[in-house]
């Protein structure tokens, strides 16, 4: 979708926030649209004053604050331009092959493998850790959760010690429901469930829809904790090809729906895939929910990690196209907002009071505290002010690590750079094993993931994913290079 910079927006975003901070977060989605593109003039200092009826001050205050983010480029006695990206340096993740042809459905059989990764890398507390899936703590408010966090407990001095909790659920489920508002999900604040993080939401939503020895159909590759749940549950996974760019194959998908009979969910990250980083277009997220719709088929959406998407405002959940319940909206703020809170939320359609009934069987209420936090936070300016930071400290993370991907590892190396979020799936030359690499590493204080914890088959054995969670550094470029050498060496 396009964005038009010739009216000015009669509502701009980030209500709240400083004129100039809301004027460039306009631009930025202006940019992010489309509408201008790299090497484009932006409109002059002048233009910009009497377009938004602002002072010089602002005007200035705007332009700076997008060429910081390394949006814009000034020329001098030119203005400002938007900035060329740099040019991919490697050639992107290969496509998959045989997107139509069904596959098997197979029990999980990587609890073992996925905890031995596990406890190896706790074996290396101190090694830099390349391998997680959140940011640094220093990217998150740390300060204003802080102090947040004490204010309310001055108010509520017994919100630790005293049972219940329902009033601090009732303003965390009010505060979800407005947010849900902006990306086009109509939810009542009764239809939400918090949840102890994803994890939680997605386990529940699998509980509610299926019963041991069902199949359901996932991406291929999939983050590990989906398919440790899946095992846990004792269902069968049906690997599903899934694009590094857009995500499931919805043909590969609507063969396998016609060919087993027992498939009875699909799961799906649509924004932000784990580990490919895949972002699936809208018409293929309609596509997939009238898909599963016509075959009665649950579909659990996977949603950690779409506010970290550059252009999240673009891009609407799964949800937001539901017209009978049939979706599971599971959602997170570990990635987001704080990953200490451990907190999350689902919407779950026409299993609503089943997952009610599961959650509360499992582990009654939320804790209080961390939900009052949240909300106060979401509800807030300084939530949309911290995720516009976010979103610029991490591209410029990814940049500069892909860009060190490109110098230090072997020829041959494949790599997608994803359009937000901090993982990094890394194509590896044929032959590589990703599970030595993944040792060796260790050993010389780097943690990775490798790829073969992120599918039941052997596929994915020369990849790794790697993420880029704190401020790109020299001892991150040393990290990156003896990567690379090791890489090599295995290769
Ligand atoms: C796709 C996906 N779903 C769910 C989760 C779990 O999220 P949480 O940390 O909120 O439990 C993760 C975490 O890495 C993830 O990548």
């Amino acid at each position: 979708m396009t964005m038009s910079i010739e009216t000015p927006p009669r509502d701009l975003p980030m209500a709240g926030e400083p004129l100039y901070e809301r004027l460039a977060e306009h631009y930025r989605r202006v940019i992010a649209s489309g509408t201008l593109v790299p090497g484009d003039r932006m409109p002059s200092v002048r233009a910009l004053m009497l377009r938004h009826q602002v002072s010089l001050s602002t005007a200035l205050q705007v332009f700076r604050r997008l060429e910081d983010a390394g949006w814009l480029q000034a020329k001098p006695r030119s203005g400002y331009f938007v900035r060329r990206r740099t040019a991919p340096a490697l050639p992107g993740v290969d496509e998959p092959e045989n997107t139509s042809a069904p596959m098997q459905a197979q029990f999980v059989g990587l609890h073992e493998s996925i905890s031995k990764v596990i406890s190896q890398a706790q074996r290396f507390p101190e090694a830099l850790n390349l391998g997680g899936a959140t940011a640094a703590a220093s990217l998150y408010p740390t300060a204003r959760l802080q102090a947040l966090t004490i204010r309310i407990l001055r108010h509520q001095p017994t919100l630790l010690t005293e049972a219940g909790g329902e009033t601090a659920g009732a303003v965390f489920r009010q505060a979800i429901a407005k947010r849900a508002l902006s990306a086009d999900m109509m939810l009542s604040p009764d239809e939400v469930i918090a949840t102890t993080g994803g994890v939680e939401a997605v386990n529940l939503a699998l509980r509610a829809v299926t019963q041991a020895g069902d199949t359901v159909a996932i991406e291929s590759p999939a983050f590990f904790g989906l398919l440790q749940i899946i095992e846990s549950l004792g269902l069968r996974a049906l690997e599903i090809s899934t694009s590094p760019t857009t995500g499931m194959s919805l043909e590969a998908l609507e063969m396998a729906l016609l060919a087993y009979g027992n498939i009875k969910a699909v799961v799906v990250v649509p924004h932000l895939q784990n580990p490919l980083g895949s972002v699936m277009p809208d018409e293929r997220k309609a596509g997939l929910v009238r898909l599963c719709a016509r075959h009665r088929v649950a579909l659990i959406e996977d949603e950690p990690y779409r506010e970290l998407l550059d252009d999240a405002a673009q891009n609407k959940p799964l949800k937001a196209w539901d017209r009978d319940g049939g979706v599971i909206h599971c959602a997170s703020l570990n990635k987001v907002l704080a990953p200490g809170l451990r907190l999350g939320w689902m919407a779950s359609g026409r299993w609503h009071e089943r997952v009610k009934m599961l959650k509360f069987a499992q582990s009654r209420n939320n804790e209080s505290l961390p939900q009052l936090v949240a909300a106060e936070f979401m509800g807030s300016g300084a939530y949309d002010r911290h995720l516009f930071q976010l979103r610029e400290r991490l591209r410029t993370q990814r940049e500069a690590t892909a860009n060190a991907i490109a110098r230090y590892f072997p020829t041959g190396t494949r790599l997608s750079v994803p359009v937000g979020g901090v993982l990094l799936w890394v194509e590896l030359p044929p032959g590589t094993d990703s599970g030595r690499l993944f040792e060796e590493a260790l050993t010389q204080g780097i943690r990775i993931a490798p790829g073969t914890i992120f599918s039941n088959s052997q596929r994915f054995a020369s990849f790794i994913r790697l993420s880029c969670p704190q401020p790109f550094d020299q001892n991150l470029d040393d990290a990156l290079q003896q990567l690379g050498r090791l890489a090599s060496e295995s290769s």
